[in-house]
């Protein structure tokens, strides 16, 4: 099975075997079948933090549960999303139902069974301020295991699911605690802005997702016309001496605070800084308005990519002597 459809790189690799999950039931099928043990296993959602620098040798197993309900609870609204759900749908069904605590994560690629693995987070807001629960299936034993917010460990892009348990437990579905008062997060400065542009003094929920939307669209290449993966690396997370270090030197750094004592850097300021910003090498490069993204400008190799990654890498150690790490999973 061809895997181009399956990964916004767009990137052209096969998968030996490949599983279609439509329901918990199929799960407890393969597991009979011993499927489990006896394959190299790749869990797929939307593909959107994944590049394939090869074909896959194992089964790739691809998450493709439905359904986004949601109940009414005295603290809120419990809003339960099915795995294989497009994240964007349901901040859509959230906003639509004047759910609030996702509207900054609108437009966020993947699917929501994937977005506790790595706590996606944007634009103020991390998946784990709303994450309540979430059920997943262990490949282990065959049996399906809640996990409560505090059991999944999240960090910055981090949680126990990419953690401990990477390639152990199959999410099939996420429980989110959401807001029915409509209170929204603007303290984001790009928010602010373009807020203050279009002379919205009280926000909404859907007024937030517009913005958020509008910010993202400008700034990010649509994977359905340029392939990408959005950021490919993490900002870098430095001490205060590595931190005083820099900022002498450089005086323009982009940072913001983490944590008592840290410091998270912009590392598209970083690789801007090196001169890769909308550099195309061959069929590769870095997108125009945001040097973290690496695009495929069409038919470019996963390892193209790797190789213009390794590059970027080795650019921002020696300006700065501090090692990107990648956000994007790389499928060797
Ligand atoms: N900047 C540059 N040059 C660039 C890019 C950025 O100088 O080419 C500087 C600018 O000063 C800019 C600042 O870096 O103001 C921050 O840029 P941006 O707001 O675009 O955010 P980011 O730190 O680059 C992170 C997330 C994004 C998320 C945005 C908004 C990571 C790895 N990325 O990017 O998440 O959308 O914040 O919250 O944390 C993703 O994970 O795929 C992703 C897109």
């Amino acid at each position: 099975v061809s895997l181009k459809d399956y990964n916004t790189f767009g990137i052209e690799a096969i998968a030996r075997q490949f599983v279609q999950i439509r329901q918990e039931q199929d799960l407890e099928e393969l597991f009979a079948q011993q499927v489990f043990e006896k394959e190299q296993l790749l869990f797929l959602g939307g593909g959107s933090n994944m590049l394939f620098v090869h074909d896959y040798e194992g089964l790739v197993v691809h998450m493709n549960m439905r359904g986004i309900t949601h109940e009414i609870k005295e603290d809120g609204v419990v809003v339960l999303a099915k795995a294989g759900e497009l994240w964007n749908d349901v901040v859509n069904y959230c906003v639509a139902h004047g759910f609030g605590g996702i509207e900054n994560l609108s437009l966020i690629p993947g699917t929501a069974g994937a977005a506790p693995v790595q706590n996606i987070g944007a634009y103020g807001v991390e998946l784990k301020d709303v994450f309540q629960s979430c059920k997943a299936f262990d490949i282990a034993n065959g049996i399906f295991t809640t996990f409560d917010k505090n059991d999944c460990a999240f960090g910055y892009r981090e949680s126990i699911f990419k953690g401990k348990y990477k390639g152990r437990y199959l999410i099939t579905e996420i429980n989110l605690l959401l807001s029915r008062q409509s209170e929204v997060n603007t303290r984001y400065g790009a928010i602010q802005e373009e807020l203050e542009r279009r002379r919205i003094t009280s926000p909404t929920i859907r007024d937030v997702a517009e913005v958020v939307s509008a910010i993202r669209v400008e700034k990010l290449p649509d994977p359905s016309t340029i392939g990408n993966a959005g950021s490919f690396f993490k900002n870098p997370i430095v001490s205060v001496d590595t931190f005083n270090r820099l900022v002498s030197n450089f005086v323009d750094i982009v940072y913001f605070p983490f944590g008592q004592n840290q410091f998270k850097l912009a590392a598209g300021w970083l690789i801007e800084k090196c001169g890769w910003k909308g550099k195309t090498v061959g069929n590769t490069g870095t997108w125009k308005n945001q040097a973290l993204v690496l695009v495929n400008h069409g038919n470019s190799t996963g390892l193209e990519i790797y190789e213009l990654s390794e590059k970027i890498i080795e650019s921002v150690q020696e300006r700065f002597g501090i090692t990107l790490e990648r956000e994007v999973n790389v499928i060797a």
